[in-house]
């Protein structure tokens, strides 16, 4: 029973949860009142019409007692009846005339008779027998008109009943309009946490409603400066992290490239002198030197990959566009079943070293990663650059990404230098591609 309240309390709006108390209190006032006329009415009729009852006993008794000692009881008994009249309050009533009607079964003007039930008039009416010596000759009636008191108390419970509905009504009203005033801040302050978890931390909330929701609006506001700060600095931080990993790469790369070198080259030139110092040419195949030199041309040549992934040297020399085309003539001779298209925006070399620095690391992954997991007959590289952004995708008709996807360092890596340049990532499958789009502000990225 508990959990059925909580949970229909729970669907209730806030006008609702004001209103529906109200509404159950003057319900409850009102069945309160009822009960209290049906418990003091009784009595209250009682009372103001005792000493009426009274008055008709003493009648009774001075009638008979007058018919008693009068020398002709008949006449008496004839004047009486004249002066008393025939009032509905006290009359005589000679045998077999009209019966008592009860006060509650007479009707009361326009009172609905279930007030008259409600009240629970009771019966007051009485009847004193007249005789002339032993013989019943009439009786004195009394029985009292309610109407005026009935009426009186169904003015008053009118009166109650209308000045509490409109009470009710007003408040209802005020409740109404005042939750109104305050839920519409309250659906700003939503809309602005809504926009901040978005992201978007620069439209302030306005401060309006009571103090209490203005207070809690000031305070999400300030909440959004923190986390614009923050996000800021979470930004450069990234930022700070991209540009020492690339130059901890390129650090790494002319190391290797210093060391190696020259002791591959004298490798590669001690074993052809070894092979025979008077023959002309490469040593003879399948001899111990004819497998150094060919060890060593595999080692350079692994070195040379090594080096490519490590710097690119090509976005430094020869801009980003041309350094992409590199990288897809390598991806074709490497899947030689593989069709391979491009479009590439003109404007791609005014990017800055950062960014295009970037865009190629996205390039290289999403390219490197078709190859490897895809199985795609056809992939498709776009770079392009549309107003205030440029946007990557990066498009393969292979077998789609795994439901249980899991982050390798290579697209967590894109990520990270996505989103230093606050930029975005989404990985889809549309019609039949798996698509890698990317979309980074420009911002101040456009350099040259
Ligand atoms: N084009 C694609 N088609 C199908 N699956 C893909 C594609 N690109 C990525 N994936 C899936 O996403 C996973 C994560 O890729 P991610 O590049 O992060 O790691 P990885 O390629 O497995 O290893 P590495 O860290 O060397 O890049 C991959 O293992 C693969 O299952
Ligand atoms: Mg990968």
């Amino acid at each position: 029973m508990a959990r059925l309240w909580n949970r229909f309390w729970n669907h209730l709006s806030l006008r609702a949860r004001l209103l529906l108390p109200m509404a159950a209190m003057v319900v409850g006032a009102l069945l309160l009142g009822g009960l209290a006329l049906q418990i003091v009415s009784p009595e209250q009729f009682e009372n103001e019409n005792a000493q009426a009852a009274r008055s008709a006993e003493r009648v009774a008794n001075a009638l008979n007692a007058a018919l008693a000692v009068a020398g002709n009881p008949p006449q008496t008994l004839d004047a009486f009846a004249d002066k008393l009249g025939r009032s509905e309050t006290i009359a005589f009533v000679p045998p077999g005339t009209r019966p008592q009607r009860s006060a509650a079964d007479r009707h009361h003007g326009n009172i609905p008779a279930w007030f008259t039930a409600l009240l629970k008039v009771p019966e007051l009416g009485s009847t004193h027998p007249i005789r002339i010596g032993v013989t019943h000759v009439g009786d004195i009636v009394f029985s009292p008109d309610l109407s005026p008191d009935i009426e009186e108390k169904w003015a008053g419970f009118v009166a109650i009943v209308s000045s509490s509905s409109a009470l009710m009504l007003l408040a209802a009203l005020s409740a109404y309009f005042t939750t109104g005033a305050a839920l519409r801040p309250l659906a700003q302050l939503g809309a602005g946490l809504t926009r901040m978890r978005n992201g978007d931390y620069d439209a302030a909330i306005p401060l309006a409603g009571p103090p209490e929701i203005r207070k809690s609006c000031a305070e999400a506001n300030q909440l959004a400066v923190t986390l614009r700060r923050l996000s800021q600095d979470n930004r450069n931080l990234l930022r700070k992290i991209v540009a020492v990993q690339d130059e901890e790469r390129r650090e790494l790369a002319r190391e290797l490239h210093d060391e190696m070198g020259p002791l591959l080259f004298a490798i590669r030139a001690n074993a052809t002198a070894l092979s025979d110092p008077e023959a002309e040419g490469p040593p003879e195949p399948g001899s111990p030197a004819h497998g150094i030199l060919s060890a060593a041309e595999a080692l350079q040549q692994a070195n040379r990959r090594v080096l490519e992934g490590l710097s690119p040297l090509s976005v430094a020399d020869l801009g980003l566009a041309a350094s992409v085309q590199t990288l897809l003539r390598n991806a074709r001779s490497q899947a030689p079943g593989l069709r391979v298209t491009s479009r590439l925006d003109d404007r791609l070399d005014e990017l800055d070293a950062l960014l295009s620095q970037t865009a190629y690391r996205v390039i290289q992954e999403g390219v490197t990663n078709a190859l490897r997991h895809a199985h795609a007959t056809t992939m498709g590289v776009a770079a392009t650059v549309n107003g205030d952004q440029i946007q990557l995708e990066i498009s393969d008709d292979g077998t789609g990404l795994p439901p249980d996807l899991t982050f390798g360092r290579g697209l967590i890596g894109m990520h990270e230098r996505v989103r230093a340049l606050d930029g975005t990532l989404q990985l889809v499958r549309e019609q039949g591609q798996t698509i890698v789009r990317c979309r980074i502000p420009l911002q101040n990225h456009v350099a040259r």
